[in-house]
């Protein structure tokens, strides 16, 4: 039996100890280097998809960060000649949350795991899981990946070539693993297997696309082996409470950022109203650990389990997962520049299904620019102020005479709200909820081409003026309703449009919309004053090639 997403809403939020945050996560990202196109991928996502929930007048928690612990960083540190610490200042504050400043990110929170208010709490919940029996004494031999952070199994590695030829490669890093033998403390993690499995059964929509949670629970089938969650050959890392001389895998740690960031064990309240999150959005990559082991985690310690976890597929370049060693060459602020920043946050949501792989391509990139930002949507803009202008001196006419055309209009509108607001706000079809606003974007175009009102200018007619008057009118209307569809992906040409439109005298500022509100028509009064304000979109310069 299907049911709707409402009810689907309702069932997961009477769960939930409170439905009053909608609170969603990026991982929070490994600062051995300078964020790129993926990491920005993920961030842009979860950005767009919590603008979208605030702009339907939900509380939002948007949280990102970074994770900083673990050999990893410690060997690039020092391959740097610093410490841990020093390296990881130095990026964060250099690197990484410039970049987010950068792209628009409305984050509510940075956590980063070398805060005191992050490790101090780590150390409780692994205290408290050792308290309950969860955590014993063991030892451990296999092969590790520190690119993955993670012992492998043998049958999932590669045979290495050339370079590598003989060795053993990380199918993810296709670098050679290392064998390593420790005594080390487990987690109980074999003993979840059938509750996650029966988790998985009942709630279809915590783990998305469905090929995720298909690979998921295949993997969670085959049986569980418990979880090695110390390490004692390094020392960068949150020590064992009961035991110095070992640090916590960093994975353990990481994963309890989405809970140590909201007050776990310091802010009650707080916790309370946010935790779990409703949305951790991750990469395939890391679809395990999110899927499986954090939820283990919760269930061992009796708290409440996130509402879904949804995975994007991977950025490729030359048919293998964009990483920093296999980069295109190409940084975020070098697209950001000639793009610009809107554009930018649009074009890989737009371009790619959440969810699969995608590539990224200059020619895509320029080509979509240049027909749907540029021609569809800024030209229409434009067109539609500089004809107020014209024909109106600039105060945005009354609609006396309208007919079937713009009621043709207003139903598009209706449309794409119920489109754009399903797919981006439920089902993170951001690629899907774009079109649809773009695809009316198109509708109100063909609605002025065959209406052609500078034809209409010309006749001096009462009938005329008002045709011409209503034209505008449900034009200037339906870009109303655009700059708050798009105000989510694109907040900064959302904005010159509603200045452009002069609604907010008349409807407050833009991002108060209320998105689900939309298409109630006639929101924008008469006699608002339109000018014609900045290009949203401008023409490319050419590309500076490399
Ligand atoms: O895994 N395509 O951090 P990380 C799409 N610290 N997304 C990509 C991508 C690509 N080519 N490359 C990276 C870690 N990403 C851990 C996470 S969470 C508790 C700890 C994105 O720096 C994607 O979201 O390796 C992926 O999962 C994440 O960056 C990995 O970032
Ligand atoms: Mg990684």
């Amino acid at each position: 039996m299907a049911a709707t997403g409402a009810e689907q809403r309702n069932e997961r939020d009477t769960e939930r100890r409170d439905p009053g945050t909608y609170y969603v996560s990026t991982p929070i990202y490994y600062v051995n280097d300078a964020p790129h196109l993926g990491h920005a991928y993920t961030t842009v996502a979860g950005d767009v998809l919590s603008r979208w929930h605030r702009q339907r007048g939900e509380k939002v928690w948007y949280l990102t960060g970074t994770d900083e612990h673990g050999q990893k960083i410690m060997r690039t540190a020092e391959a740097n000649g610093v410490s841990p610490q020093e390296w990881c200042d130095k990026l964060v504050e250099e690197a990484w949350k410039p970049l987010w400043r950068h792209l628009d990110i409305a984050n509510d929170d940075f956590i980063r795991t070398t805060e005191k208010r992050h490790t101090e709490r780590v150390r409780e919940f692994v205290q408290d899981l050792y308290d309950r029996g969860e955590i014993y004494q063991g030892g451990y031999e296999g092969p590790y990946c520190v690119g993955c952070e993670e012992y492998k199994s043998f049958g999932e590695l590669l045979d290495g070539e050339g370079e590598f030829a003989g060795e053993k490669l990380c199918p993810i890093h296709r670098k050679p693993v290392e064998m390593l033998q420790e005594e080390n403390y487990f987690f109980k993690l074999s003993a979840y297997g059938p509750k996650l499995l029966e988790h998985y059964a009942a709630h279809p929509e915590f783990i998305q696309p469905e090929s995720a949670r298909n690979e998921v629970t295949q993997f969670v089938r085959q049986g569980l082996e418990d979880l090695s969650i110390s390490r004692s050959t390094f020392d960068w890392g949150i020590k064992v409470p009961w035991d110095d001389k070992h640090v916590i895998y960093v994975w353990i740690d990481a994963l309890l950022n989405y809970a140590t960031a909201v007050g776990y064990g310091s802010d009650q309240a707080k916790f309370d109203a946010t935790f779990p999150a409703d949305v951790h959005l991750v990469g395939k990559d890391i679809l395990r650990f999110h899927a499986v082991i954090w939820p283990a985690m919760l269930m061992a310690n009796g708290l409440p389990l996130p509402g879904k976890i949804a995975a994007n597929g991977w950025l490729m370049v030359g048919g293998e997962k964009m990483s920093k060693s296999n980069l295109t060459g190409i940084s975020p602020q070098q697209l950001t520049e000639h793009f610009g920043v809107d554009a930018y946050r649009w074009y890989f949501l737009r371009a790619i299904a959440f969810g699969q792989d995608g590539s990224f391509s200059w020619e895509d990139f320029t080509a979509r620019y240049t027909s749907e930002l540029a021609n569809d949507y800024g030209n229409l803009a434009s067109r539609v102020a500089a004809m107020v202008g014209k024909y109106f001196g600039g105060e945005l006419p009354e609609a006396t005479a309208a007919g079937p055309a713009e009621q043709a209009i207003a139903d598009g509108l209706t449309h794409a709200l119920a489109e754009a607001d399903r797919r981006i706000g439920e089902e993170l079809d951001f690629s899907g909820g774009i079109q649809a606003i773009f695809d009316f974007i198109k509708q109100v175009n063909g609605y002025l081409t065959e209406q052609a009102p500078w034809k209409v200018a010309k006749d001096d007619s009462p009938e005329a003026r008002a045709r011409l008057a209503t034209i505008l009118y449900t034009a200037a209307e339906a870009l109303r309703a655009c700059a708050v569809l798009l105000n989510p992906v694109m907040p900064e040409s959302s904005e010159k449009l509603w200045t452009s439109l002069g609604a907010e005298p008349h409807l407050g500022p833009l991002a108060e919309q209320d998105v689900t509100d939309t298409a109630r028509w006639g929101q924008l009064p008469p006699g608002a004053t339109v000018t014609k304000g900045a290009v949203l979109f401008p023409r490319l310069e050419e590309p500076k090639t490399a």
